[in-house]
């Protein structure tokens, strides 16, 4: 059996509190947003708690010292459309990163990804990308923007779920097995539609009001 792709599950009681509410099928749309705000905010802790740093000097009202500071370009790459309520936090803990949109859609016979919107190949690639979308189910989404990525000459990239299936976790380990994928949790399965189970339905469509 294909092992999981590396990865890492939250372990923090607000992210079994904000995933609570999230899944229930009565949250509305608003507090849909405002839960996966509080989770987006936990999951960019993690997903760059190793960041490389270089050495600054700096003067304290004290003394002089020397002080790490991110200095790499990182990249934040929500999947449109359920990826854009990730950006907020994100943004809040990485104010310095800059935002790179991706538009896939799943055809909803197939679950097989259509890219509608692609990347702005003329400007430069961030150093480290960090894909941001709610749900990896079989993957293929996220595996799509990571070949964009890699297109347009991406090195490091990282990928923010709030769930993930095992199923996608596998497709991850054989076909983007160098990207480390963070998650606040690892649901069971897919169903026969290729949604997580038990999931939280369809998170675009919740999010913005849409069913
Ligand atoms: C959802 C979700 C992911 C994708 C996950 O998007 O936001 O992008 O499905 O499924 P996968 O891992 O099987 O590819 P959807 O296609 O529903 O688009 P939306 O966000 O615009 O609703
Ligand atoms: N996309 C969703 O929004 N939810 C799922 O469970 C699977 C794919």
């Amino acid at each position: 059996m294909t092992e999981h792709a590396p990865h890492v599950v939250l372990q923090h009681a607000l992210a079994e509190h904000h995933l609570a509410r999230l899944r229930a099928k009565e949250t509305d749309s608003a507090a849909f947003q405002t839960d996966l705000h509080a989770l987006s905010l936990l999951l960019a802790a993690e997903c760059s708690r190793d960041l490389p740093t270089t050495p600054a000097s700096i003067e304290t009202p004290m003394q002089s010292m020397t002080v790490q500071r991110i200095a790499h370009r990182i990249g934040l790459v929500p999947i449109l459309r359920a990826g854009l309520g990730m950006v907020q936090g994100f943004r809040e803990l990485l104010p310095f990163a800059a935002v790179h949109h991706i538009g896939i859609r799943r055809d909803e016979a197939t679950a097989a990804p259509i890219p509608y919107y692609d990347l702005r190949q003329d400007q430069s690639p961030p150093d480290i990308a960090i894909v941001l979308d709610p749900m990896l189910a079989t993957a293929g989404s996220a595996i799509c923007a990571i070949r964009m990525l890699q297109e347009w000459g991406v090195r490091e990239i990282r990928m923010a779920a709030i769930i993930a299936a095992p199923e996608g976790l596998r497709a991850m380990a054989v076909n983007a097995p160098q990207v480390h994928v963070v998650t606040a949790a690892l649901d069971e399965r897919l169903d026969e539609n290729c949604y997580i189970c038990p999931g939280l339905g369809d998170a675009g469509d919740r999010l913005f009001g849409t069913t």
